[in-house]
């Protein structure tokens, strides 16, 4: 996951190849209430791994579930229907749940531990604390629930008691058009109720729980549970994913149209065994647009983990791409895209069933032959941040023409596309479709501002993206860092390729394994043996993992990093051939989202057209400090005097030498850091690479 306060996309030329999405959130935290709910094991395949679906894993763990992380899969082990009574709190020591900022765990958690029985409270974040949930506390009280507000009335933070008598004969009213989640997370909990005890109330060991006992399914042999909505269903295919969820636990509900759902008599959890979590829709969209816009011709764009008989609504995302111009075949569990009309074909279209992801078909629209209308999006307003206004402001930054309505966008392609620093406003959803600006080809850049907020449904957004973009070598920003020994470039070049999201290339070490390898085989490291040793370092089997250097699988982090491998470097760097042999590799580095490399030539040699080139020095005094701290700290004695005589005839060696010599970068801009914390000087690199960018604000 990138989390620099900053992601620079260099203009991007093609994509081709294959992604796999994470899992869908909705579906995830359904089956892991299902699953918590059900009798026995469940192994839950491919499941999302975010903020939301930890809390709610957090919680199942608190209620008595076991969790266990096998490989990819997920094992949970249910409470069947019954909180053990060592894990329900109680009127004194109420148990404690903390929900994040997940509405997917908070509501149907609600329902659920009124419905069980035990002392519980739930909070979450402060904005948590904002989003309503007095509908289906509302709802959940009509049948005898106890739920009091402990703060603002009609939002979290809640406190649960048990239920003293569950009314279940009436039907229950839920309000429909505020958020259909009250819907779901009836639907999930009150089979719970529908079915009656051998003993009412007793637990999963058959032992009458601790504290007040919730009579669960009444006094008969069970009853039908109906709930009737109240005003106009919204977001009807979320209760779609509810009720496909349900029937693969073993409820089958019954509905009338979308306004009355039956849950029947009897009805029982039933773990599936095993289950499979569709990939996320609204995160395929993204690739999607990425095939129609880039696809490589002859090369699509595969989408592993969800096709178009996906249950989930923003799957109609795929026939809005297609009339824009996509080419899509699916098959189960996959889709394929390719390009098909170029420039795309402006839509005019009603997103009220695929809001999420019609937030993507915006930015496809500046690659449109005319103007696009996307209509009926007013509840972009009440999501993650005013997403109407603020689609129109960063869409605008690209150079489109916006007309931002109370319900529509419409958006007018670029005449003349300029680079732009885009907000994301804390929305993952800005921030990934606004990635697809970067395939502009007028080669303007786009900055993604916070990038980690994609965060809260695919952490690994920009790093799947870049997996199958492709731009030419030139395109890929490359900072390099050279100066003398010990003038602290490897702890400053990491620290800005940290600061920017981008690899780091260490180019030193590249010849220290050299001079390793070249030992160990043996030989002699001298002009006699040049072309020998330029041999192997042509294809030297190295690993950069982790922190770790591996040579032929063997680690030699530790082994290169001695003085004695630092002067065999110094040798096999002296030898042209070696030097030759180790560009192709040292440029191979040069990979998206971008580069920073250090060592001697990398300005003037390796990456001769450089974004921007430092050069950094500081007086011999003062590196000969650094030095011998730095010795001392690892335990090896070493005098300053005797440290900074070495220092100094180094220096004067590798400025003389023939080969590489020590000098600047006719274009490099020098730092001279000899009384600067390694924090100042990150900070003056980051300035001089700010001037370099073409944003304008
Ligand atoms: O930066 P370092 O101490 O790990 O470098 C080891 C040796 O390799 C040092 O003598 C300089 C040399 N070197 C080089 O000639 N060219 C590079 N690009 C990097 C290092």
């Amino acid at each position: 996951m990138f989390t620099t306060a900053f992601l620079d996309l260099p203009p991007l030329e093609e994509a081709a190849g294959t992604v796999t999405l994470p899992g869908s959130k909705s579906i995830s935290n359904r089956v892991l209430l299902l699953a918590a709910l059900s009798a026995g094991k469940t192994v839950v395949h491919d499941l999302l791994d975010s903020d939301d679906t930890r809390v709610m894993l957090d919680a199942l763990r608190a209620l008595g579930c076991s969790v266990v992380h096998r490989d990819a899969s997920i094992e949970i082990t249910g409470i069947q229907g019954h909180v053990i009574p060592a894990q329900a709190g109680t009127q004194g020591a109420a148990k404690r749940l903390f929900l994040g900022n997940a509405g997917t765990a908070m509501r149907p958690l609600t329902a659920a531990l009124a419905l069980l029985g035990g002392d519980f409270e739930l909070s979450g974040v402060a904005r948590m604390h904002e989003r309503p949930i007095g509908d289906l506390v509302d709802a959940l009280r009509q049948l005898g629930c106890r739920i009091d507000y402990l703060g603002t009335e009609g939002y979290p933070p809640l406190k649960i008691h048990p239920a003293t008598a569950l009314k279940l004969d009436a039907p229950i009213s839920v309000r429909g058009d505020v958020s259909s989640q009250f819907l779901t997370a009836l639907l999930m909990a009150l089979p719970l109720a529908s079915h009656s005890a051998p003993t009412p109330g007793t637990n999963v060991s058959g032992l009458p729980p601790e504290g007040a006992a919730p009579p669960r399914g009444g006094p008969s042999a069970g009853h039908d549970i109906v709930i009737e909505v109240v005003g106009d269903l919204i977001s009807k295919p979320y209760i779609e994913i509810t009720l496909k969820m349900l029937e693969r636990f073993g409820i089958a509900v019954r509905r009338d149209g979308w306004q009355r759902f039956t849950i029947p008599a009897g009805s029982r959890y039933v773990s599936p065994g095993e289950i499979h979590v569709e990939a996320d829709a609204s995160s395929a969209s993204y690739f999607i647009a990425l095939g129609a816009i880039a696809a490589r011709p002859g090369a699509p764009i595969r989408i592993e983990g969800v096709g178009a008989d996906s249950i989930q609504g923003d799957i109609r995302f795929v026939e809005a791409a297609q009339q824009m111009g996509a080419q899509v075949t699916s098959g189960p569990n996959w889709l394929e895209v390719t390009r098909g009309a170029w420039p795309l074909k402006a839509i005019d279209l009603d997103c009220n069933h695929i809001p999420d992801a019609a937030m993507t078909l915006a930015v496809m629209a500046l690659y449109g032959d005319g103007p696009s209308t996307l209509r009926n999006i007013a509840s972009w307003r009440v999501k993650e941040t005013d997403r109407l206004a603020a689609m129109a402001t960063e869409l605008r930054k690209l150079g489109a023409e916006v007309e931002e309505g109370a319900d529509f966008l419409r958006v007018t392609p670029p005449a003349d596309w300029h680079a732009a620093s885009i907000h994301t406003y804390d929305d993952h959803r800005v921030a990934m479709c606004f990635a697809l600006a970067a395939f502009n080809r007028r080669g303007a850049h786009v900055r993604i501002e916070d990038p980690k907020c994609v965060a809260k449904t695919f952490p690994d957004f920009f790093e799947v993206l870049f997996s199958v973009s492709r731009t030419d070598a030139p395109h890929i920003p490359v900072v390099c860092v050279d100066g003398p020994t010990a003038s602290g470039k490897g702890t400053l070049a990491s620290e800005v390729a940290h600061r920017l999201g981008y690899h780091y290339l260490d180019s030193g070490a590249l010849y220290r394994i050299t001079g390793l390898a070249a030992t160990r085989a043996g030989l002699a490291l001298d002009e006699a043996h040049e072309h020998t040793i330029a041999k192997m370092a042509e294809t030297l089997p190295i690993v950069f993992t982790g922190g770790r250097v591996l040579l032929a699988e063997a680690d030699v982090t530790d082994a290169i990093r001695t003085e004695e491998a630092g002067m065999n470097a110094s040798r096999v760097s002296a030898l042209p051939a070696v030097r030759t042999a180790l560009v192709a590799l040292q440029q191979g580095f040069r990979k998206l989202p971008g580069l920073v490399a250090d060592g001697r030539d990398m300005g003037t040699v390796i990456f001769p057209d450089a974004t921007l080139k430092v050069y950094l020095t500081a007086s011999a005094a003062q590196r000969a400090e650094r030095r011998y701290k730095q010795l001392i700290s690892k335990g090896i004695s070493a005098t300053l005097p005797g440290l900074r005589a070495d220092l100094e005839a180094r220096d004067a060696r590798d400025s003389n030498r023939t080969v590489a010599p020590l000098k600047p970068a006719q274009d490099a801009l020098l730092l001279d850091n000899s009384s600067q914390t390694v924090e100042e000087s990150v900070a003056q690199v980051l300035r001089w690479w700010e001037e370099k960018q073409p944003f304008s604000e």
